[in-house]
Order: C-alpha cells, then sequence, then structure tokens
C-alpha cells in the first residue's frame, strides 16, 4: 500500500509537525490533505524551531517532495509568509522545487477572514473559538459552489471573479453585522502573494499523488487537527469545517481508500483542547495550569491558552475507529514526569449511566469522566533515547494505554526535538 496517514486523534496540537517530520526521510512525498492556516504544526531541530501553517512538514528533507492537496484551503499571505520565513532561514523552495500546490485547492480571501470574525463576534458567549483564519467561510464557498480555486489564479479574468466574489461578501457582511471593515491593506497583500504562488509549480494533485502511486513512490499524508474536530464525527458545532479523518485524505488528495496503508494516530499522554466547546476530562484549575505551563501549551497559531486535562479513552477509541488506525504515537510523555499520580478517563458518567462511548449531545449535557489512578513517574524523559532507558511507571502507562486501544504504541517522544523520539516496536 503506498499512502500512509497520519492524523490527530484528539483536539489537534498532538505534534502532527513534530512526527512527520521525524518521518519524512521514508517518505517521496508528504501531502497535506485538508485544513488551512488554522493549523501550526512545530518542528524542532539542530536547536532551531519553526512553526508551519500550510506547508507540510516533511519541506526540510533534500529527497522529500512536499505538496499542498486539493483538501486544503491557502490563505495567500500567510503560505508567501511561509515561504518567505523559510527563505530567511536557508530553505528556499523556488530553488529547492520541493512545494507543488493543488490547483484544486481553494483560496481564503481577506474578505473569508473578516466574515470569519463578524460571525464568531456576533454569536458572542457561543462563539466557536475559531482561529480567525477564514477557515469556515472559505469551506462554505466551496461548497456553496461560489469558492475561488488556485488553479484560477492563471485565468485572464481572475481579477474578475476575485471582485465578484469580494462584492458578495461585502454585501453579506453589510447586510449580516451592518459593517465590513477595511481590508484594503491585506488585498494589496493578497495580490502580491499571488504573483509569489504563480511561480509555483501548480499540478493537478489527484492525477500526481496517483502517478506517484503508480511508480512505487511512499507517500506521507499529512493531517491537521485532530479527529474530535472533524465536521462530521467532532464535537459539532464545536469543530473545524473539514474532515480531518482518514476519509478526509482520500477526497482531500483525490486517492482511492484501497490506497490507504498504515494509519498513524497521534495523541498526547494527556489531552488539550484550544477554542470552545465541551471537553470532558478538562482540569480546570491549578493542575491545569501546571499542566499548561510545564507543557507549554499555547497555541502555536494564535499563542491563546490552551485548556487541558487527562487522557480520555472513550474520545480516543472513537478517533481510532473513525480512522482505523494501525499505528499509535504518544507525545509529551515528559511533561506528566513528576506527577505522583496520573488519572485516564475510562468511562463518562452520563445522566447517571456509565458509558465508554462519546454520547451524541456532548455539548449540551457534559458527561463526567470516570478516572482511573495510574501511578506517575518521577524521571526527566527528555534524554532517553532507547528503550531500555523507559521508567516502569511509563512502561506500565503504555501497556494499560495498547489494552485499552487495541493498537501498539510504536513512537514515543519525549521531548519537541527531531532526536526526541523513540521507536518502541
Ligand atoms: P501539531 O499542530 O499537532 O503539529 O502540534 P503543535 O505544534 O501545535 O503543538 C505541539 C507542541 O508540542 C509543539 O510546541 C511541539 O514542539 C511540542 N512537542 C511535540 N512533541 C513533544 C514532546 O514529546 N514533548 C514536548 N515537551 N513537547 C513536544
Ligand atoms: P493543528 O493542525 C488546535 C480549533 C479552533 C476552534 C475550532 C474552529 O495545529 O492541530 P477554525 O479556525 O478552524 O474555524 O476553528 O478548531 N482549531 C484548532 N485547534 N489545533 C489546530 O490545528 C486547530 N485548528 C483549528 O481553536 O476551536
Ligand atoms: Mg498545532
Amino acid at each position: 500500500m503506498a499512502v500512509d496517514v497520519l492524523l490527530g486523534l484528539q483536539w489537534g496540537d498532538e505534534g502532527k509537525g513534530k512526527i512527520v517530520d521525524v518521518l519524512s526521510p521514508d517518505y517521496d512525498l508528504i501531502a497535506r490533505f485538508q485544513g488551512g492556516p488554522n493549523a501550526g504544526h512545530t518542528l524542532e531541530f539542530d536547536g532551531k524551531k519553526f512553526v508551519l501553517n500550510t506547508i507540510p512538514s516533511g519541506i526540510f528533507f533534500n529527497n522529500t517532495l512536499n505538496l499542498i492537496g486539493n483538501g486544503v484551503v491557502i490563505d495567500p499571505i500567510t503560505l508567501k509568509r511561509e515561504i518567505d520565513k523559510l527563505k530567511d532561514a536557508g530553505h528556499d523552495l523556488l530553488a529547492k522545487k520541493n512545494l507543488l500546490i493543488a490547483k484544486k485547492a481553494h483560496l481564503i480571501l481577506p474578505t473569508h477572514q473578516l466574515l470569519d470574525a463578524a460571525s464568531e463576534k456576533k454569536m458572542g458567549e457561543g462563539k466557536i473559538g475559531s482561529t480567525l483564519k477564514g477557515i469556515g467561510p472559505t469551506y462554505m464557498d466551496k461548497t456553496g459552489r461560489n469558492g475561488l480555486r488556485v488553479g484560477d489564479i492563471l485565468l485572464p479574468d481572475f481579477k474578475e471573479r476575485y471582485q465578484k466574489l469580494t462584492d458578495k461578501h461585502t454585501s453579506m457582511l453589510q447586510a449580516l453585522y451592518g459593517e465590513v471593515g477595511d481590508f484594503s491593506e491585506r488585498e494589496a497583500a493578497f495580490f502580491e502573494a499571488i504573483e509569489l504562488i504563480k511561480k509555483f509549480e501548480l499540478v493537478d494533485s489527484e492525477h500526481y499523488v496517483n502517478n506517484c502511486i503508480k511508480t512505487g513512490k511512499k507517500v506521507l499524508a499529512e493531517g491537521a487537527q485532530g479527529t474530535m474536530l472533524d465536521i462530521d464525527f467532532g464535537s459539532y458545532p464545536f469543530v473545524t469545517s473539514s474532515n480531518t479523518t482518514t476519509a478526509g485524505a482520500c477526497t482531500g488528495l483525490g486517492i482511492a481508500p484501497q490506497q490507504i496503508g498504515e494509519v498513524i494516530g497521534i495523541f498526547k499522554a494527556y489531552c488539550t483542547r484550544v477554542g470552545s466547546g465541551p471537553f470532558p476530562t478538562e482540569l480546570d484549575n491549578e493542575l491545569g495550569e501546571e499542566l499548561r505551563q510545564i507543557g507549554h501549551e499555547f497555541g502555536a497559531t494564535t499563542g491563546r491558552p490552551r485548556r487541558t486535562g487527562w487522557i480520555d479513552l472513550p474520545a480516543l477509541k472513537y478517533a481510532i475507529m473513525l480512522n482505523g488506525v494501525t499505528q499509535l504515537v504518544m507525545t509529551k510523555a515528559d511533561v506528566l514526569s513528576g506527577f505522583e499520580k496520573i488519572y485516564a478517563c475510562t468511562h463518562y458518567n452520563y445522566q447517571g449511566e456509565i458509558i465508554d462511548y462519546m454520547p451524541y449531545d456532548i455539548c449540551t449535557i457534559k458527561p463526567e469522566p470516570v478516572l482511573k489512578e495510574i501511578d506517575g513517574w518521577n524521571e526527566d524523559l527528555t534524554g532517553i533515547r532507547e528503550i531500555a532507558e523507559i521508567p516502569q511507571k511509563l512502561a506500565n502507562y503504555i501497556t494499560f494505554l495498547e489494552k485499552e486501544l487495541d493498537v501498539p504504541v510504536k513512537y514515543l517522544s519525549v521531548g519537541p526535538d527531531r532526536v526526541q523520539t523513540l521507536v518502541l516496536h
């Protein structure tokens, strides 16, 4: 099987960027399949740290190509900023020719961001907690069959098409929210960025990826966000606007389901969430604050403090089922060092009934977590490079999780750097 998939099993920020970077040398192509610059994928190596929003996390290896797939929504301004930053750091993607962009990927316009902001403002307390990058409105235009795609930038009437859609957005903003807002600066930056995008190889990604498959190349599909933010199966309406699950890799790249090989599901040794919405195991207390500080749990894209809590096994089991996960990656085990006791939610108490699955109306009726107490470990894990060095109590935690989840934990991450990764199986 030619296409492996790596995706998040929780509410995002599980460490996808780091692990994709670690796995990249084994692949010929890394392909992002959904989401947009709401993502912030962090990777660290050689004392350097990069946060990627749109560009796949395989960009630092010379023999690996990177594709922004058709399922992604692209903000040209953010993409240009990423490209410029990488160039400043000595990674000139135009010269290296290691970034391809799908013609069918949709474009985020400056007015999509205004619509996002206006909608959130109007919702007040009930807001989604969006990253305000224009993701929802852009996917709405895609499914509403109004959107502009990357391939359109090559058409002679692109500016007129842009104007038509922008005019529609400004009249919506005026009618729904009573104001439009100034976007002249962003508009100029948008067109400047479009000129840069034209210099990259724009491809029919479905043909490109299928050709890779035919010629025996290895492809890794990189997800963004996490399963619990999936538009269909996440904690709706507190979700993002794309399918973050394995199925999204098929539609977001144009590959058939039978081409999918390993599905690598990634989770933190505990759990976090940014933005609004239900979070059954949330620690809205001092302990949660401690986890946030030790784990540096602040958004890579927005800088917002992440909500923190214990690992949620019913949610993880649900994610494993939806994605067909074959291998697990556990990250941030090092953050739990020094906690005398840690806890895993094994069930929910849902209106007096003990259940082990995610109920439908998790947003209106909060399930109470049923927690199992587990002995913590004291040892600093960040210097560990061999399986033999893993403290017994951490090994017990991993064995417990493997038994509960019925999937092997293949990789263990003990720090943000590329080298802080162990292969367990
Ligand atoms: P992504 O969106 O899934 O790529 O994850 P983010 O980059 O948003 O958030 C993960 C954060 O944890 C980043 O700051 C990473 O550098 C960091 N990180 C990844 N793995 C580990 C780990 O095993 N231990 C620690 N301490 N940090 C990690
Ligand atoms: P990565 O790929 C964590 C959250 C937002 C908000 C909800 C909807 O880095 O894991 P949107 O901007 O999509 O309309 O926001 O989804 N969200 C993320 N949370 N990691 C992400 O990406 C996220 N992308 C969106 O905080 O609650
Ligand atoms: Mg992130």
